[in-house]
C-alpha cells in the first residue's frame, strides 16, 4: 500500500481563493479592506523568509497590507509602544507579531497586549482559552492547527470519534491547540512530548498522528501504524551534498519515503501544512475584519 500524499498548496489555493471572494463581497458591500500588520524584529533570515511570504499572499487577497520591520535592538517598549498604536488602528483588523522575537525581548506580554479581535495568530490567552473549552466560533484558531484539522476533516469527516489522535510536541503555538481542536471533533487525544516513555510504541497507536517536534525525520516507519494518517508539522532544514556542496534540503519530522509506503494519509514537506498556514492567517485576517462591521 502506498499513502495518498495531501497537495497543502492546492488545499491552501481553494482557501485562499473563498478569502479573496469574501475580501471582494466586504468591499464592495461595506467598503472595507482588511488589513494585516505583519510586525518583525531582527535578522532571522527563516522568519524574513516567513513573514515575506505572509505580506504577499496578503497583497495578493486584496489586503491592506503593513510590515513593519524593526532593528534588532528593538527594546521592549518600543515594540509594546507599536502593538498599542496598532491596536487602536481602525484600518488594521489583524496582527502578527513574528516570533521567536531576539533573546532579548519577552515575548509573551507583547502577544498578550494584542488586541484578541485582532489577534490573528489565535495566541491571545482569551483566544487560546477558547480553544481550549472548544468554543471554536467565538474567537481566533491558531493558523498551524487549523490547517492542520483542514486535512484531518477532508480526510475523515469533521467527526473523529472513535479514533486515536497523537500529536508529539505540546507548544502554545501548535501542540496544545492542535491536541485541543482534535478533542472537540471527539478524538481520543494524547499529546506527547520529550518526557513521554516509549514514544515509538504511543505513536503506532494512533490512527491520526500529528508530528511537531523540529527534529528531522525523527518519525520512522515503524512508529506508525499501517493506513494512518500522518501530518508533518516539521520544516527542518539539512544538509544534502548529493544537490552539491554546502548545498541543503528541507526535510519534516517523519521520515517520508518510508512512511509513505504504509500510511494511509501523509503530508510532504515542503507543500503540506506549510501553505495552510498562511491561507489560514489570511482567512482569520477576513474573519476579523468582517466580525469589525459585523
Ligand atoms: N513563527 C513560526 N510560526 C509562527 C506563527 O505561526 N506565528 C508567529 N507569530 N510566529 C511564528
Amino acid at each position: 500500500m502506498s499513502a495518498t500524499i495531501i497537495d497543502g498548496k492546492q488545499v491552501a489555493a481553494s482557501v485562499t481563493e473563498a478569502v479573496k471572494s469574501v475580501t471582494t463581497a466586504l468591499e464592495k458591500d461595506a467598503s472595507v479592506k482588511p488589513g494585516l500588520a505583519v510586525v518583525i524584529v531582527g535578522n532571522d533570515p527563516a522568519s524574513h523568509a516567513y513573514v515575506s511570504s505572509k505580506s504577499r499572499m496578503a497583497k495578493e487577497c486584496g489586503f491592506n497590507s503593513i510590515q513593519h520591520t524593526l532593528p534588532e535592538e528593538t527594546t521592549q517598549e518600543e515594540l509594546a509602544r507599536l502593538v498599542e498604536t496598532l491596536n487602536a488602528d481602525e484600518s488594521i483588523h489583524g496582527i502578527l507579531v513574528q516570533l521567536p522575537l531576539p533573546k532579548h525581548l519577552d515575548a509573551d506580554p507583547i502577544i498578550q497586549s494584542i488586541r484578541p479581535d485582532k489577534d490573528v495568530d489565535g495566541l491571545h490567552v482569551v483566544n487560546a482559552g477558547k480553544v481550549a473549552t472548544g468554543d471554536l466560533d467565538g474567537g481566533l484558531v491558531s493558523c498551524t492547527p487549523a490547517g492542520a484539522m483542514v486535512f484531518v476533516r477532508r480526510t475523515h469527516g469533521d467527526d473523529l470519534s472513535g479514533l486515536n489522535a497523537v500529536v508529539i510536541g505540546r507548544s502554545n503555538l501548535f501542540g496544545k491547540p492542535m491536541s485541543a481542536l482534535l478533542l472537540a471533533a471527539n478524538a481520543t487525544v494524547t499529546t506527547a512530548h520529550s518526557r513521554t516513555k516509549d514514544l515509538p510504541a504511543v505513536c503506532r497507536n494512533a490512527d491520526i498522528l500529528v508530528a511537531a517536534v523540529g527534529r528531522a525525520e525523527m518519525v520512522k516507519a515503524d512508529w506508525v501504524k499501517p493506513g494512518a494518517t500522518v501530518i508533518d508539522v516539521g520544516i527542518n532544514r539539512v544538509p544534502a551534498p548529493e544537490k552539491g556542496e554546502g548545498k541543503s534540503r528541507l526535510v519534516g519530522d517523519v521520515a517520508f519515503d518510508e512512511i509513505a509506503k504504509l500510511a494511509g494519509v501523509i503530508t510532504p514537506v515542503p507543500g503540506g501544512v506549510g501553505p495552510m498556514t498562511i491561507a489560514m492567517l489570511m482567512a482569520n485576517t477576513v474573519i476579523a475584519a468582517q466580525r469589525a462591521y459585523g
